[in-house]
């Protein structure tokens, strides 16, 4: 398991601690310069960790295939909170991944009760309607439901042979209490996540998964069960370059050249040894350290850089030999806006969030009452100037309503000097907000009787 921990983002002061959480979870922190074409979710530091981003990065650059994976809890209604992770699977998409969307129904129903019917009608009305009004591609887009996507259920099962309830526990705090339902949710998910690389769905390439940090358990389970299923590690090598190992486990022998007392049939082994070399040359390192008996295979000549490109490789050897050749997801972590109340934002407490079907007079009051970084007088604002950092309205400006990075530069600087008071950035919070209202409720109103385009056909 790579680094264990949960975390509540809401909790406590963790929420805004980003250095911490990277820290603690062995996140890897976004280096934005490093990106193509940032985009504005990126570039205003919206994503701030991710795990082998990299991978996809590089598809990006090569014109390599990959993929972008989001889940939906199909219960209460879409919320900008909700939005942030679309945004990110848009650009994903405008840089070439194809998309998949997993209705979390089995979900919704283990943790919240929510009837499969009723969770259809609200993924489809509430959620995927916004997707489309929010500009995801339907030629590129497939949504399905967890409850009716058996390659999902199945790997949830056949791939629930790599953990246990102690591991359960650990991670989800599960306990003899629990229902089994919810129990199983945590697989489905896993399915969810992996099943994209399957020959049916698209085959091996890397797939990314955005999501808020809450989610990285699940993640951090997945990466480690489709691991233990590899039977080719690449590892470093302490001595610099990198090693590739074989992983015997059941199902798995005979292929990699143990006999059925065990032992190493050298023969066969050998074999096997004769395939990895002639994927390793053909990327270009003929001068490999080969010890069939011990299954391992230095490669002195290549770099970490060269990691993925040889992992690819034996993923795709190790398909043709009959195993599963599971890639680890990649995924990113954004920060989470505050809520307009001061706390979280959640379905529950409708004050906290603007949701994409709100009518303008109620974003307008909401904005309105919203936490602002003013001063409490105009005198000591003109002095002192504004707080954006503390500021419900510029933070929406920031992450959701303003694209122009100009303009939203000036508001900061307006207000940070005291020119711009707390009842003006509102009224220009609003001003944005209501063309982003109406354009979304415009563009909801084109995908209404079409939403259809983005469904998979198991899911028609
Ligand atoms: N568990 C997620 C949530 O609570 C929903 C989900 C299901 C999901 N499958 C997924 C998210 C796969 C990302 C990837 O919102």
């Amino acid at each position: 398991m790579e680094k264990a921990g949960r975390i509540d983002p809401w909790s406590s002061e963790q929420s805004t601690d980003y250095a911490r959480i990277v820290n603690q979870f062995g996140l890897s922190s976004v280096d934005i310069d490093s990106l193509p074409n940032p985009g504005m979710l990126h570039r205003r530091g919206i994503v701030f960790a991710h795990r082998d981003l990299d991978v996809v990065v590089d598809c990006m650059g090569s014109g390599d295939s990959f993929g972008v994976l989001t889940g939906l809890m199909p219960s209460g209604r879409m919320h900008l909170g909700h939005s942030m992770v679309i945004e990110q699977v848009r650009w994903f998409q405008e840089q070439g991944a194809d998309v998949t969307v997993a209705v979390a129904d089995l979900e919704a129903l283990a943790t919240r009760g929510t009837s499969l019917s009723e969770g259809r009608e609200t993924a489809l009305r509430e959620y995927v309607l916004n997707y489309a009004a929010l500009g995801l591609d339907p030629d590129d887009t497939n949504v399905y439901f967890q409850s009716s996507r058996p390659a999902v259920q199945r790997l949830a099962f056949t791939l629930g042979r790599r953990t246990n309830l102690s591991e359960f526990e650990a991670i989800y705090g599960f306990n003899g209490e629990s229902n089994l339902a919810h129990v199983q949710a945590p697989m489905v998910q896993v399915g969810d996540i992996v099943h994209p690389q399957m020959e049916e769905y698209g085959g091996l390439r890397p797939i990314v998964v955005p999501v808020g940090v809450d989610q990285d358990p699940h993640l951090r389970l997945t990466r480690d069960i489709a691991q233990k299923t590899n039977w080719f590690n690449v590892k470093q090598r302490k001595a610099g370059g990198l090693t590739l190992a074989l992983s015997i486990q059941d199902g798995n022998q005979s292929e990699l050249g143990v006999n059925d007392s065990g032992k190493v049939d050298i023969n066969s082994r050998t074999k096997v040894f004769t395939l990895l070399e002639n994927e390793i040359r053909d990327i270009g390192f003929s001068d490999v350290n080969s010890n069939p008996k011990h299954g391992t295979m230095e490669i002195p000549g290549a770099t970490i850089a060269d990691r993925s490109r040889i992992l690819m490789k034996m993923l795709s050897l190790e398909r043709k030999m009959g195993g599963m050749g599971l890639l680890p997801p990649s995924s990113t972590y954004h920060r989470f806006a505050v809520g307009m109340t001061g706390d979280k934002m959640s379905s529950s407490k409708p004050e906290s969030t603007i949701f994409m079907d709100d009518p303008i007079d109620v974003m307008e009051r909401k904005v309105k009452r919203a936490i602002s970084g003013g001063q409490p007088t105009v005198e000591e604002h003109r002095r002192h100037g504004g707080d954006v950092s503390k500021d419900v309205a510029f933070q929406y400006l920031q992450y959701f309503f303003e694209e122009d990075d100009g303009a939203l530069e000036e508001i900061r600087k307006e207000y940070e000097s005291g020119r711009l008071l707390a009842g003006e950035i509102k009224q220009t919070c609003i001003d944005s907000a209501t063309e982003w209202l109406n354009n979304l409720k415009e563009r909801r109103g084109q995908w209404e009787d079409r939403v259809n385009d983005f469904l998979a056909p198991d899911a028609l």
